[in-house]
């Protein structure tokens, strides 16, 4: 039937002989949207077949072809911002103007990785053997960069274009072929994204996309033999993967519950401005969204007013009005989100605003005076709701913050920069902002999670060499 989007293998739009569908939601009218194909394991199988293939001549392919195939897609992407961020707004609710920008920002990450990829995989190393002791000058060492192979893509709800991008376009670069997996609600914004290197001509099987239940094609892909790396970005499941994944290089990107410490001489306005940006940005669903603020006694009355009066001016509603809130992304999200906030309030939070919920729709709240035996204080809402903790010293809230099974992204206001210094060297996490919010870009800026939060490092750069492997070849003298 015409109405169910097609998945993409083999450079063909494909119709799944498994004659079912998922459903994807619309956050806001909580109607069906849009249906996607329901792959099967076989059709898993013949994927992973024809991507090994076409990598294998793909590896081949002058590096300087592949950046080119990569600029026109990514020119091809931009073309198709408004029709593919038209997908975003109806399939997990992003505001439009953040939809647009989501799918410019994926262009540019495209063209920046193909640029990345020509200087830094057109370069490898000489050595020579005699600086290790006991070797004569007999002995030259080339090294090149190689690609893994199949590389799978998992990118998550809240950036399913940008996320598939910054997986899909390093691996391409690299000389990997590509699987794509999106996730349901974004799904088809995804298979849209893919349409656009599809346009600019990439060979058959290099890149596809299949899309489906997670319980029956999930495990099979991740534990699939012809998989040779995986670059996951979601929640908890990736913990689950990286357990059952086989000997294969792993980008995990997970949780966060990034804090911001705020210190008694902190630009109060700057601060509360970031803390709307940071906390309430596509209604609080980022991975690097400010989870808990921990600010000193001496200024939290002031600063909670502050970010209070911002509050109150941001508007909620539907992502077609581009409001700031927007409904979160499903029903169950929306009733998790509320079990943190009854347990707040069970256990005396102070309410800044009445909490009010409408379907999805949950209006922005600041919790005040929260402390360590609530919920909130530890787990991430993944919603416009955002706790303050109030510390009477620095060692507090870096005690808080490193207390967390999470260590992504925190912040710290101050305008001492030793001290921010210092903070940061304390902080375990895998990024620091000084004076601003969290944020994963500008997308060349590594970008990594430790403890439960992440392996490895993404960004442009190290994405890229993530998805190599380092290949010598040894020319001995005689
Ligand atoms: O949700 C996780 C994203 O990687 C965060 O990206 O900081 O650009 O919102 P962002």
């Amino acid at each position: 039937d015409g109405d169910v989007y097609k998945y993409y293998a083999d450079g063909e739009w494909k119709k799944s002989t498994s004659g079912k569908s998922v459903a994807i939601i619309n956050p806001t009218t909580r109607k069906p949207q849009y249906k996607v194909q329901a792959c099967s394991q076989e059709e898993v199988n013949k994927v992973m077949d024809s991507a090994k293939a076409a990598q294998k001549s793909w590896a081949k392919t002058p590096l300087w072809k592949r950046a080119e195939l990569l600029h026109k897609a990514a020119a091809i992407l931009k073309e198709h911002k408004a029709a593919i961020a038209e997908c975003l707004v109806k399939e997990i609710a992003k505001p439009a103007k953040d939809a647009v920008t989501e799918v410019v920002r994926s262009g540019d990450l495209v063209s920046y990785c193909a640029e990345e990829g020509v200087r830094i995989l057109g370069e490898g190393k000489f050595l020579v053997s005699d600086s290790f002791p006991g070797n004569e000058r007999t002995k030259y060492c080339l090294t090149s960069k190689i690609p893994l192979g199949v590389i799978l893509a998992i990118p998550p709800f809240n950036y399913p274009v940008n996320l598939a991008v910054s997986k899909t376009a390093p691996a391409l670069i690299a000389g990997n072929s590509i699987v794509l997996k999106p996730p349901t609600q974004g799904a088809v914004a995804a298979l849209h994204m893919v349409y656009c290197f599809h346009l600019a001509g990439f060979p058959k099987g290099l890149i596809s996309c299949v899309t489906g239940k997670g319980s029956e094609i999930g495990d099979f892909l991740t534990m699939h033999p012809g998989v040779n790396c995986i670059s996951f970005t979601g929640g908890d499941t990736g913990i689950a993967i990286s357990k059952k994944a086989g000997m294969i290089p792993l980008q995990m990107e997970l949780g966060g519950k990034d804090a911001c410490i705020v210190l008694e001489d902190a630009d109060l306005d700057l601060v509360a401005a970031n803390i709307i940006k940071g906390g309430f940005s596509y209604s609080g669903q980022r991975c690097t969204a400010v989870k808990v603020v921990l600010v000193i006694e001496s200024v939290a009355d002031t600063l909670v007013e502050k970010v209070k009066a911002k509050v109150a001016k941001l508007s909620v509603g539907p992502p077609e009005d581009d409001c700031d809130i927007t409904p979160v992304v499903s029903e169950s999200s929306a009733n998790f989100i509320e079990g943190l906030v009854n347990d707040a309030k069970q256990k005396g939070a102070t309410f800044c605003q009445e909490y009010k919920r409408e379907g999805n729709l949950i209006w922005p709240l600041l919790l005040d005076n929260v402390r360590p035996d609530m919920r909130i204080a530890w787990e991430e809402p993944f919603g416009p709701v955002l706790p303050v903790i109030r510390i009477n010293s620095v060692e507090e809230g870096i005690h808080h913050c490193n207390a967390s099974n999470f260590g992504l992204q925190g912040c710290v206001f101050t305008k001492d920069i030793n001290k921010a210094m210092m903070i940061s060297d304390a902080m375990e996490s895998g990024t620091v902002q000084i004076n601003s919010a969290p944020a994963r870009g500008p997308d060349h800026f590594p970008f990594q999670g430790i403890k439960d939060s992440g392996i490895g490092s993404q960004g442009i750069t190290n994405s890229i060499n993530m998805m190599t492997k380092i290949k010598t070849t040894v020319i001995n003298l005689p």
